[in-house]
């Protein structure tokens, strides 16, 4: 504010107070002599997201809504086309309407790298899959900095937020302190900042689940929190391998306990008792209970991450257990179908194929592992998923009930909340007779994870 704007207030705005008089010329003073800090807003910061996947493109959307500029780097021209005319190419909750706000102003999506020389902060949200020998492939990192090299420059700050193995950030900082002119540390930054999203949830838990943010030295983990405390939530601070296992053990935990709800399921099926009510007994009233229900656990994060840890140590028995029992619960399931009918020449509807309930991502779903099973039991499957798009030709009916018509078996593969509110009677008209249900969800609610479809009573 200057002395004309403060006259101005003070001759056309007659509640404008003697106080708020003495506030300002004190204000104006102080700034003057520099003791306040410059009224001017310091440069909003730019960002260029390199993978907008999964993880990437509700990162990069969140931060553009920030007001900084985002440029999101893909490969797929088609994909970046699509993004800056608006679509989005995966279902992501209130993400269209975000995209819509901020795209072509904040946000563009772009295969060209160039755009890094201009950027502040350089986010990498690559896949990191593993090969069929169960061992971190870091090819999409590796060939994103090759291509980034020439564009990289000096006070940079270069995040990693893939789920990596342990010791990954240490082998990119290696990779970064190639280029000419570059010293991490020194006159360029690095720090390891997982996503700890769950799909479909992305944009409200971004803003809701606490950063870590792991630097491979303090400076780095200092320029790191700038960009992620824009988001409003808590920054951890740490360093970048304990933040790559906290990453890790996140994950594992849950898959560990999911491990254990199935081992239970097995167990509970031996003594021919439901594990549903089992659950139940054990938890009902009891603080210390906490037992999850069987299902199906999967999806290519969970899949893959404990490999991480085994590929170093071949001590993680832990991991790899819960991957066996995890990995097996299709077969265990048909198993128990081809047990309790006649399954040759019948057909049958695996309800969701999507890894999880209400997502469209068929990613290391065990609904492909059930598909497998039962055609080598030489039935015909059918497939119904309400969010998973036919894009590969996998035969899906678009709609549920056309999908059950003449079925022998429903097997439910994902528990999307729909099929917990089907039309038994109208199911129970279209199926053929003795129609068996194979429910590890308990979607239909009976408690029980085979039974024919004639008892549902609702
Ligand atoms: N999906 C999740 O829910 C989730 C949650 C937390 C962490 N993660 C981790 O985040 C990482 C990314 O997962 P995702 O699910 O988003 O994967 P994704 O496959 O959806 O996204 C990765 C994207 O990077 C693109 N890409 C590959 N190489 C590139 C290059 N050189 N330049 C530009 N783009 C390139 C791919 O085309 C793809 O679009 C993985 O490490 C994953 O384990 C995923």
């Amino acid at each position: 504010m200057t002395i004309i704007d403060l006259l101005d207030l003070v001759v056309n705005k007659p509640r404008f107070s003697c106080f708020s008089l003495m506030y300002h010329l004190i204000s104006l003073y102080l700034v003057k002599k520099n003791v306040l800090a410059s009224t001017r807003r310091p440069r909003k910061k730019s960002v260029a997201v390199v993978g907008i996947g999964r993880v990437g493109l509700p990162l990069a959307l969140i931060l553009a809504s920030k007001g900084l500029t985002v440029y999101g780097l893909g490969r797929d021209k088609e994909k970046i086309t699509k993004i800056n005319d608006g679509v989005m190419p995966f279902l992501e909750k209130g993400a269209p309407t975000l995209l819509r706000q901020v795209r072509k102003k904040r946000f563009f999506a772009t295969t060209d790298y160039s755009v890094i020389s201009s950027c502040d902060f350089i986010v990498l949200t690559l896949g990191t899959p593993i090969d069929e020998n169960m061992n971190p492939v870091f090819s999409q990192i590796e060939k994103a900095i090759g291509e980034m090299k020439r564009y990289i420059r000096k006070e940079q700050t270069l995040i990693l937020r893939s789920t990596v193995s342990p010791r990954t950030t240490r082998y990119v900082k290696s990779l970064l302190n190639d280029v000419e002119g570059i010293k991490v540390g020194h006159n360029f930054f690095l720090a390891f900042c997982p996503e700890r999203i769950a799909e479909g949830r992305a944009l409200e838990e971004i803003a809701t689940i606490p950063q870590m943010v792991g630097g491979v030295d303090e400076k780095s983990t200092i320029k790191a929190k700038e960009l992620f405390r824009l988001l409003g939530v808590d920054t951890i601070l740490t360093d970048d391998i304990s933040a790559e296992l906290a990453k890790l053990f996140t994950n594992m935990y849950r898959y560990i306990n999911f491990a254990m709800a199935n081992e239970f399921m097995v167990l509970a099926d031996y003594y021919q008792r439901d594990i549903h009510t089992i659950v139940q007994l054990v938890n009902y009233g009891y603080t210390r209970g906490g037992v999850s229900l069987p299902g199906f656990t999967a999806g290519p994060c969970l899949f893959k991450d404990g490999f991480f840890m085994i590929s170093e140590l071949p001590f993680a028995d832990l991991f790899l257990t819960s991957w066996k029992i995890n990995e097996s619960v299709p077969l265990f399931l048909v198993k128990k179908l081809r047990d309790a009918t006649d399954l040759v020449n019948k057909k049958a509807v695996i309800l969701g194929l999507a890894f999880k309930a209400e997502i469209d991502d068929v990613r290391a779903s065990l609904s492909f592992k059930a598909k497998k099973a039962l055609l080598r039991e030489r039935m015909t499957v059918i497939l119904h998923d309400p969010y998973v798009k036919d894009t590969q030709g996998q035969g899906l009916v678009p709609d549920v009930y056309d999908a059950v018509k003449h079925a022998d078996v429903i097997f439910v593969g994902t528990n999307h909340k729909m099929y917990s509110s089907l039309d038994i009677p109208r199911i129970k008209r279209l199926v053929n007779k003795n129609c068996m249900v194979c429910d590890i969800w308990n979607v239909f609610g009976s408690g029980k994870i085979l039974f024919p479809l004639e008892e549902l009573t609702h």
